[in-house]
């Protein structure tokens, strides 16, 4: 293990698809890439890259760090001193999942660097613990579309792959929301006749999901349980969710907390520019700028490279090599 390098590279993730609040998510083609070794230089020691990356800790407080501790201390083994890198496409605090995506490459790659002791079960496990719901985690670990309950103690899950004909087009708002404020929109009972608003939606989602009827999408994807409450919180929100199918999308939704919107196409419409238009420009009309995205489902979870011996870490002229220098083609930067 002295001279391994684990290399992951983690899918973003779109978490409740409207109804399915706390329950679905799918993965996105947008990554996140996660280098883990053990310390040469026996200190710990953080390469992070990446937009808003260089305000994050860079000491045994490192999100990565202490994932990773839980790890070793699992398996019962011991890596006190780590080198960590990181880079991420994934824009932090939008809804696109980018703490569940770190949470999960950390995870997979103490799992790798200790010759991956933990089933894939015992890290969804441990992601969703530590993240407090299974959407996201799920998502990024399984890749496509999952589907996930959790009883505070346990968490169950059931992978559809995504539609080859579905993609989805986000518009990523320029400002950040943090899912604590997000969540803390929410009240704290509901009436039963939104209960079973939503029961119906959810359950209709999943089935059209999995029986590739698209068409369903648009009744599916209704939500009573969080997005109106979350409405006043980004702007231009409501407009786009009623009117996006008018645009040609197959639904859309605030995605995860937000304050990111997602709409569902079908790859072979033909109003996908005038789609991309309505979502800036409704923004726009609300002062806000946002940047939009064609993103597929993802439908694998974590790739992992692992690299035994100090061999492929130099170049040929004796420098280190960075997690940048490998993943430079590969990256949206
Ligand atoms: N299901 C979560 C929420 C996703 O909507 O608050 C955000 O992490």
């Amino acid at each position: 293990m002295k001279d391994r390098k684990v290399i992951v590279k983690v899918p973003a993730s779109t978490a409740n698809l409207g109804p399915g609040f706390d329950t679905l998510g799918m993965a996105l083609s947008l990554y996140a890439w996660i280098e883990m070794s053990e310390s040469v230089t026996g200190e710990t020691t953080f390469q992070l890259y990446g937009d808003g990356m260089e305000g994050l800790p860079q000491d045994k407080s490192n999100l990565i760090y202490k994932v990773a501790q839980l790890v070793f201390e699992e398996a019962g083994v011991a890596v006190p001193e780590l080198h960590i890198a990181m880079y991420s496409d994934i824009p932090l605090t939008r809804g696109l999942g980018s703490s569940a995506s770190a949470i999960v490459g950390a995870l997979v790659a103490a799992n790798a660097l200790i010759g991956s002791p933990h089933s894939d079960d015992k890290l969804f496990q441990m992601a969703t613990e530590l993240e407090g719901h299974p959407d996201n985690v799920g998502a990024s670990l399984f890749g496509g579309i999952v589907v996930s309950a959790w009883d505070g103690s346990e968490a169950q899950h059931v992978r559809i792959e995504p539609h080859n004909r579905l993609e989805t087009l986000v518009a990523i708002p320029a400002f950040q929301l943090s899912t604590e404020k997000a969540r803390h929109a929410l009240p704290s009972q509901i009436s039963m006749a939104d209960a079973v608003f939503n029961v119906g939606r959810s359950s209709l989602l999943v089935a059209a999901l999995a029986s590739g009827e698209l068409g369903l999408i648009r009744h599916a994807m209704q939500d009573r349980l969080h997005q109106p409450y979350r409405a006043a919180l980004i702007p231009g929100m409501v407009e786009i969710l009623e009117r996006a199918a008018d645009f040609g999308a197959l639904g859309a939704a605030l995605s995860g907390a937000g304050p990111t919107l997602i709409a569902f196409v079908d790859t072979e419409s033909q109003g996908k520019a005038a789609l991309q238009q309505f979502l800036k420009a409704t923004l726009a009309k609300e002062g806000i700028d946002a940047e939009t995205l064609w993103l597929s489902p993802c439908t694998s979870g974590p790739v992992v490279t692992v690299e035994e011996g100090s061999a492929g870490s130099q170049t040929e002229t004796g420098e280190t090599v960075t997690l940048l220098d490998r993943i430079k083609g590969e990256i949206k930067a």
